[in-house]
């Protein structure tokens, strides 16, 4: 049996690594991975193959930044002839990023089995673009597995039959529980100059609350008034850098004394700052789940 697996964002390549070590003890089945290339900085790419042990991409698209329509087409452009030479038995996409929903366009009109892990969830905002991808992905999958209640109930309102859902649990959690005993160990917040169950964890970077300037600035003014209380560290994704600087708040950050601008982190590292912090402020879906099972107090930033 041939699989295709499919990554593209950052929190894709912490879901696919259980799935890629599950598959690898299966001598029937060939796995095969393609990284379309979405995020494509070593912060957001490379580090996670290092520290989750996630083999090279047997493919790399290089479809970099664009607009939500741009990104998407040129995921399918690059992806078609792949699968056609390919010629998989089923193609697996995790997740809601863009990555995840052209692919499954591509696979479906190839006539390709599609298995979606992290079905089923719902904000119930098209606004969102995560929430598109979402229902236009579930819509044409064939295998949905879902990762908590809710998502197996959405499904059902939405009239997917029960074979094709699967309540298998949470692969992002699978690598949280692999991987926190050695995140403990290094002493991260040391590292950063700051005492376990101190400080804040910030991260920022849906689109809704960065790419509008006074949403923006609010959330600088809550941060501002955060680090007056306890240091804050905030490892910012590149789309916040980017945004922080267009509408010149990159000043007013820097000037916050309390707080730490840090770049994107790789995965033990984050792990071990969030693990032991007092508070996270986040508007990340990963970020939200990790902590609940980390048990650490997360206001949801949206
Ligand atoms: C994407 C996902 C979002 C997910 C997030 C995880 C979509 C629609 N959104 O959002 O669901 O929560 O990834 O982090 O798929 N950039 C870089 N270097 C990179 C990657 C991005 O500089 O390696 C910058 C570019 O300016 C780019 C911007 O970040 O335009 C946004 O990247 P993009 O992949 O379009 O969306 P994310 O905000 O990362
Ligand atoms: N993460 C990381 N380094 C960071 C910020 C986040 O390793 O600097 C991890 C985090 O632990 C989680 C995943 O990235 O596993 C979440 O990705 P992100 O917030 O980019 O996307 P979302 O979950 O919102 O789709």
């Amino acid at each position: 049996m041939k699989i295709v697996a499919i990554v593209g964002a950052r929190p894709n390549l912490i879901k696919v690594a259980p799935l890629l070590d599950a598959l690898a003890k299966r001598p029937h089945v060939e796995t095969v991975l393609v990284h379309t290339g979405q995020h494509y900085d070593e912060r957001m790419s490379d580090y996670f193959f290092r520290d989750l042990g996630i083999r090279e991409a047997d493919h790399y698209l290089r479809v970099g930044s664009g607009s939500q329509a741009v990104q998407t087409a040129q995921v399918m452009f690059a992806l078609e002839p792949l699968l056609i030479q390919l010629l998989p038995d089923l193609v697996v996409v995790v997740g809601d990023v863009n990555s995840t929903l052209a692919a499954t366009l591509v696979a479906a009109k190839l006539h390709i089995r599609v298995a979606h892990v992290e079905a089923g969830l719902r904000s119930f905002d098209r606004t969102m673009p995560e929430e598109v991808n979402r229902v236009v992905t579930d819509s044409l999958s064939d295998l949905l597995f879902t990762t908590e209640q809710s998502g197996v109930d959405n499904l059902r309102s939405e009239g997917v039959s029960d074979e094709k859902i699967h309540f298998v649990g949470n692969v992002m959690i699978d690598t949280l529980l692999k991987h926190r005993e050695r995140a403990l160990s290094l002493g991260l917040p040391a590292r950063f100059g700051v005492e376990p169950g101190t400080y804040a964890v910030v991260t920022l970077h849906r689109p809704s609350n960065v790419d509008d300037d006074p949403m923006l600035g609010r959330f600088i003014d809550v941060l501002a008034a955060v680090q007056d209380t306890m240091p804050v560290l905030f490892p910012v994704h590149p789309r916040t850098r980017a945004r922080l600087e267009e509408f010149g708040l990159a000043e007013r950050v820097a000037d916050l004394k309390n707080l730490q601008l840090l770049e994107p982190q790789g995965y033990v590292e984050f792990i071990g700052l969030l693990a032991q912090a007092r508070i996270v402020l986040t508007d990340s879906g990963g970020v939200q789940e990790e902590t609940t099972i980390l048990g650490v107090p997360c206001l949801t930033l949206r």
